[in-house]
């Protein structure tokens, strides 16, 4: 098996890394690419850590040699947002840098599972998506935008609330990654009751919550550590499901287009990415009501990238 992270030297790409390497079965190779020189020395720094993955450091020259072979790809490259920032005001710099490494998958590992980090995650993973459609190696079922933050942070802030342990919360997250988009199931918490006003406030803060980082590093970026320990948490469900074992998680992917072309809902992972997409299940009426008014937000975010990609030579 052979994991690669692009943009491994980053804030996410390195706790992601490091993650990985404890966390990833033996004998998994572990590829780092970044544009970044610091990057061999990431690698060398990591590959010191006593486990049975082999890290390799790749540079600026070198992403087509961390790509090839590769079962699955990581991408948490690009820029991250400071205060006052939305995540689509990333677009202009992110954008190019997904088209990017998304023409050198096509041409070096057009069968992995690609998991993109690498904000306006709702529009860049329609980038990604139109680049492999172009190239005739598009596979709906191996391309995902990694989600699994706002269902971490969902039910971490309902465990807070309620006196739980959160790792006995199960919080259903679905839309996007951004503002309003992203859409938690409170209703559908087991064991637990909210008020209306709790409803309104915790909704308010998972929406917020990578925005609530952002403020708090005051100009030094946004989530790396909780978005690393997600992006890995999902690597391995990816790699569990390469393996065999069936394994549900949600993640922003292309379904059935019932509510928009891509939609973060829950999918059982499997041999080859997304084995089955699961039923969205019964929404409150405030539930109802935020995902009609977010589908307009979440649509055009996603042409916005199929435009792209479309208008670029
Ligand atoms: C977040 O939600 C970085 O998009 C990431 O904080």
């Amino acid at each position: 098996m052979k994991v690669a992270v692009l943009g491994a030297a980053g804030g996410i790409g390195q706790a992601l890394s490091l993650l990985l390497k404890l966390n990833l079965p033996a004998g998994t190779d572990l590829a780092l690419y970044d544009l970044a020189p610091v990057t061999p020395g990431v690698a060398v720094d990591l590959s010191h850590i006593p486990t049975a993955v082999k890290i390799t450091g790749f540079g600026k020259e070198d992403l087509d040699k961390a790509l090839i072979g590769a079962d699955i790809v990581m991408i948490p490259a690009g820029m991250p947002r400071k205060p006052g920032m939305d995540r689509s005001d990333l677009f202009n710099i992110n954008a190019g840098v997904v088209k990017t490494l998304a023409e050198a998958i096509v041409v070096n590992c057009p069968k992995a599972l690609v998991g993109v980090i690498t904000n306006p995650v709702n529009t860049t993973v329609a980038i990604a998506a139109e680049v492999f459609k172009k190239a005739g190696t598009y596979d709906p079922k191996r391309l995902f935008g990694v989600t699994t933050l706002d269902v971490i942070r969902a039910e971490t802030f309902v465990a807070e609330l309620k006196g739980k342990n959160p790792e006995e919360i199960i919080v259903p997250v679905i839309g996007g990654h951004s503002g309003t988009t992203i859409l938690p199931l409170l209703s559908q918490v087991k064991d637990v009751a909210f008020t209306d006003e709790e409803v309104s406030s915790l909704t308010y803060r998972i929406q917020n919550a990578g925005t609530e980082v952002v403020e708090a590093k005051a100009g030094g970026g946004s989530a790396t550590l909780s978005m690393g320990q997600a992006a890995a948490r999902f690597c391995v469900s990816l790699i569990k499901g390469l393996q065999g074992e069936k394994v549900t998680e949600y993640a922003y992917v292309e379904g059935q287009g019932e509510h928009a072309r891509f939609f973060a809902q829950p999918i059982v992972l499997g041999k080859n990415g997304v084995e089955a997409l699961l039923p969205i299940g019964e929404l409150s009426a405030y539930e109802q009501k935020a995902m009609n008014d977010m589908l307009g937000t979440l649509k055009a975010d996603i042409t916005l990238g199929e435009e792209f990609v479309a208008n670029a030579n």
